[in-house]
């Protein structure tokens, strides 16, 4: 051969490969692909709808019935700066190319979207695709919202007009080039965004379908617990296996036993789901605290019910960088000699500051919600999700009251955050942790 044909043959090669690179990113699984079985349309679904609102909200008025959904989706996490009008925008997503600010949702006609009509409305949330015309960013979940039904959309509409009006203009969205040219996302979204309705899965139960369209249509679960590919989509060949978003870790929720959710029971899932802890689990903070708190605490039980349902079905992924977390709480004197030569400074800040709330044993001397024994982030050999609740305090409403944690991000230096990070991880997890000052200053930056 000559070599100009060896050079081509090489450049083939490589054009082959790269086409069959972006097809395995670009032609993934998409969100409910993993339950085989055959998919009807709505109106041939046999089984009691699985979209709308739960029988015992059937019989409320339209925008209570849209208040149900408006949280089922969550849209206020987002919507809503911190200490912020609700729905007022203002939220900063930080990319390592620019910002991203959540727009104004309220009825407001000048600053947000009073003028819209149902049919731009529609559009934006499915489509991704603005009252300009302008394609949205994928930061605003429409690859999920694409599946909820004309009804379920329009009854979230009628309550986001019943909402007071802000007169608010959030900063404008700021991205580097080629990131700025929001016509790209016309092709992300001819990718990544199914652009369809949700379809019932005719071989599983009304019950698991429910859970599917909560899960999937509304709360959008994958949009934090799956990782991503290359061009940002979700990876759904690892639903549900665990990402990072906005600085914390939202951990793997498969059926793996060790690593992800398979070991819960079905009480436990349910329970934290509904109130952000189960005993011997944790405590939901940052934004899965926020997403209880705003969405899945306000859900019935029979909701959260079908979620679980349809959480069980998840094949499960192997994440091991996870340890199985430790069982039993850690000795009750304040001597443990793998964290006290580990982490002195850390000993010290933690004799000091939590053992008040925290104990020696990590049982929760202040109430159950403190326990630190048995929770995921304490098992995690990052402490990416300890240094976070350090940082920002976390808070959970309870049948006696507010619990709180409260931050220290003002008072301790990274220094002092990485130390006592490193103490509770070596004291309470499975593995210990090394986390460096450099990475809290990273994850503080991250939130
Ligand atoms: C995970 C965060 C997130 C959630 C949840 C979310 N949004 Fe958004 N939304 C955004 C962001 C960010 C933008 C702006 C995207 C951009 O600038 O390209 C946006 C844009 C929008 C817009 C376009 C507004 C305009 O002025 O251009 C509408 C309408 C909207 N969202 C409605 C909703 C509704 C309704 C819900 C709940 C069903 C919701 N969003 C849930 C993040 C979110
Ligand atoms: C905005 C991001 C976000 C969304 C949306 C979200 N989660 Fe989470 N989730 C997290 C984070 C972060 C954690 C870790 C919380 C902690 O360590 O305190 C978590 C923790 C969990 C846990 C506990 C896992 C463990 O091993 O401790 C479960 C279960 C869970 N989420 C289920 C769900 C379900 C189901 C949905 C959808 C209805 C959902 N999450 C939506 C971010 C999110
Ligand atoms: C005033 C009581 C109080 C103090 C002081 C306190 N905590 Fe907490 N802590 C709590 C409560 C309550 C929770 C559960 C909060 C929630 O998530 O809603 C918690 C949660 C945590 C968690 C997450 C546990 C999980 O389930 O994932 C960690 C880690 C933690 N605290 C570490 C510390 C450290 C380190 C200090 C000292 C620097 C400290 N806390 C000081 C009350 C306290």
């Amino acid at each position: 051969m000559s070599r100009g044909r060896i050079v081509l043959a090489v450049i083939a090669m490589i054009l082959v490969l790269g086409l069959l690179v972006f097809s395995w990113i670009a032609f993934g699984p998409g969100a409910m692909d993993f339950a085989g079985g055959h998919r009807v349309a709505l109106e041939k679904y046999s089984g009691t709808s699985p979209t709308g609102v739960p029988a015992d909200f059937a019989s409320t008025d339209p925008v209570a019935r849209g208040e149900y959904l408006t949280k089922a989706a969550d849209c206020q996490a987002c919507h809503t700066a911190k200490g912020g009008a609700p729905f007022a925008g203002g939220l900063a997503f930080k990319l390592p190319f620019g910002t991203i600010w959540s727009p104004n949702i309220t009825p407001d006609r000048d600053t947000g979207i009073g003028g819209w009509s149902d049919a731009q409305f529609l559009r934006a949330l499915r489509e991704g695709i603005d009252d300009q015309g302008q394609h949205l960013y994928p930061a605003m979940p429409y690859a999920a919202y694409t599946y909820l039904t004309d009804a379920d959309a329009l009854a979230i509409r009628a309550y986001l007009r019943t909402v007071p009006a802000a007169h608010r203009e959030p900063p404008p969205t700021a991205l580097s080039f080629p990131f700025n040219q929001r016509r790209l996302m016309s092709v992300w979204s001819l990718l990544f965004n199914p652009k369809r309705r949700f379809e019932p899965n005719a071989d599983r139960s009304p019950a698991w379908n429910r859970g599917a369209y909560l899960a999937e249509a509304m709360g959008h679960c994958g949009d934090c617990h799956t990782p991503r590919n290359l061009l940002q989509a979700l990876d759904n060949r690892h639903k549900y296996a665990g990402a990072v978003a906005a600085g914390w870790r939202a951990f793997n929720i498969t059926g793996d036993k060790a690593t992800g959710v398979g070991g819960w029971s079905d009480a436990e899932l349910a329970q934290y789901l509904s109130q952000g802890h189960a005993p011997g689990r944790g405590t939901a903070a940052g934004p899965m605290g926020e997403a209880v708190d705003l969405s899945l605490s306000h859900l019935t039980p029979s909701d959260i019910a079908a979620m679980v349902t349809y959480l069980r079905t998840i094949p499960p992924v192997s994440t091991p960088d996870q340890p199985r977390p430790a069982t039993g709480p850690a000795p009750a004197t304040h001597r443990f000699a793998a964290a006290d030569s580990a982490a002195p400074l850390g000993k010290k800040i933690f004799e000091g500051a939590c053992i008040g709330c925290h104990a020696w044993s990590g049982n929760g001397a202040l109430n159950g919600l403190a326990t630190l024994n048995g929770s995921r982030a304490v098992n995690d050999p990052s402490a990416t999700n300890v240094a976070q609740v350090i940082i920002s305090g976390a808070s959970r409403r309870t049948a006696q009251g507010q619990s709180v944690m409260p931050a220290f991000g003002h008072a301790y230096s990274d220094a002092e955050i990485a130390a006592v990070a490193n103490y509770v991880t070596t004291r309470f997890g499975a593995k210990p942790s090394s986390v460096t000052p450099k990475q809290v200053a990273r994850l503080r930056k991250a939130t």
